[in-house]
């Protein structure tokens, strides 16, 4: 029995500490993780966990949050509202906002924006171009700073690196692992007007072909490889990637996101029409398949949502105009809880996935486990609650979701960022108290 002073006692739940899954109360003071076990404190705030499981907090490593330059699509304080109300406690964002964040002021500024107003906490990627190659080693060292992003092949916003040239540029100059969109430029222009279909969302996925997503890895492996540079393959869509991939753990991780992992072609087209129109695409069972077997053979190191509202105005414009990219940071953790409880993965491997994976990929410092002395980012869930995901829950500005209408088992019931609940039931509390994520390989 622990007897002491705590600012916040989480009591009675089931916790997925490092020591495994089972009934302990968290003692927190001072954001910290500081007591697990049986606690008889006093002086504290306590919330009742019972019949609660209690993870570590949910980091989503992909969000495209559109501040500067988009905020009627998305702001820092909405999207990160979406994500405390989807049991996520930090997030990774990228740069292809207006203008693009490919400077040290253009990162500060991110950051001035953020304070006060972000319910999360949060690191912000640089995006690399031919005019900053030089500059990218001292840039992904800023504090709060996630690394560098780099599209190979063009999607929303103008950040481009399309020639093996620049990308060996761009990965010889820094340490940090390099978190890449893999599709190639090339191929993308050569295809679009022979093979993309006026009107015909569903012929996305034969324009950005498996050829497109495969061509632009292999190439990407090539040259990390010469450069001996980490990089890390964003929202992989194909079965072959998982296939190579499989065989280059040792330089090269994996993302792939719940959309890729719970929609199939051509069905969600049909369904959804422009609205599951993302890059790269959803695409039919045989890739569904392969994504799953990246997964439970522990190829994928990462599930991140890729997050990437447009306005229901914009998505609904014909294809090609429509836009690329769903929300996802809200939904990310109910489905990956259904997923679990439909027995497709464990809560292990959810939790591999959405913390611990994250934390050391990235080597984010002091979160990513249930341990003392590790911040108490906590995400409380219901496993048994059985609920409906539907488009008024939904508090990115988009207002929609792929989701709506889908029931899932498993669901979010409070997120606490460093000790302060900024979600519970459904509903936000508190502050905006987000800070800068740190990172073992960043400067501070
Ligand atoms: O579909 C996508 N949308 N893929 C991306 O890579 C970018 C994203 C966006 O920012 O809209």
């Amino acid at each position: 029995m622990v007897a002491q002073q705590f600012d916040l006692i989480v009591m009675g739940g089931i916790a997925a500490t490092i020591n495994g899954i089972a009934p302990a109360d968290i003692g927190v003071l001072g954001g910290k993780i500081v007591a697990i076990g049986d606690i008889r404190g006093s002086g504290a705030r306590v919330v009742d966990a019972k019949g609660l499981h209690i993870l570590p907090g949910v980091i989503d490593t992909q969000v495209h949050f559109r501040e500067p330059g988009m905020e009627y699509k998305e702001d820092l304080a909405s999207g990160t509202a979406a994500a405390v109300l989807g049991g996520v406690t930090g997030v990774f964002e990228m740069p292809n906002t207006r203008p693009s964040t490919t400077t040290a002021e253009l990162l500060a500024d991110k950051f001035r924006r953020a304070r006060g107003r972000v319910r999360c906490d949060i690191a912000f990627y640089v995006g690399a171009s031919p005019e900053n190659v030089a500059e990218l080693a001292e840039l992904e060292r800023m504090p709060g700073c996630a690394g560098i992003k780099i599209f190979m092949g063009s999607s929303t916003g103008n950040l481009l690196i399309p020639d093996d040239r620049t990308l060996e540029q761009v990965l010889r100059n820094g340490r940090r692992r390099v978190a890449v969109h893999a599709e190639d430029e090339d191929r993308l222009r050569e295809r679009a007007e022979s093979i993309r279909k006026g009107g015909d969302v569903a012929s996305h996925p034969d324009w950005r072909d498996v050829d497109t997503a495969l061509h632009a890895t292999r190439r990407l492996l090539d040259i990390a490889r010469r450069a001996a540079r980490r990089v890390h393959v964003l929202h992989v869509s194909t079965v072959e990637e998982i296939d190579l991939l499989a065989r280059h753990k040792d330089i090269a991780s994996v993302e792939t996101t719940p959309q890729h992992l719970t929609l199939v072609a051509p069905e969600c087209y049909e369904k959804l029409g422009t609205f599951a129109q993302m890059n790269p695409p959803i695409r039919d069972e045989r890739h569904r398949a392969g994504l799953w077997r990246g997964v439970t053979q522990g190829i994928v190191d990462v599930i991140g949502s890729d997050h990437a509202p447009h306005s229901r105005e914009e998505k609904a414009k014909p294809y090609p105009e429509s836009p690329s990219g769903m929300p996802g940071v809200q939904t990310l953790l109910p489905l990956l809880l259904d997923h679990c409880h439909a027995g497709r993965l464990s809560l292990e491997r959810v939790i591999d996935l959405t913390s611990a994976g994250p934390a050391r990929l990235f080597g984010i410092v002091g979160k990513g486990r249930i341990a003392v002395g590790y911040d108490a980012d906590l995400t409380v869930v219901d496993l048994r609650a059985r609920r409906k995901i539907d488009n008024s829950w939904i508090a990115s500005k988009c207002g929609w979701t792929p989701f709506d209408g889908v029931s899932v088992t498993g669901w979010p019931k409070m997120t606490i960022v460093r000790g302060n609940v900024v979600m519970r039931d459904d509903e936000i509390v508190g502050d905006a108290i987000g800070e800068p994520i740190k990172f073992t390989e960043g400067s501070w």
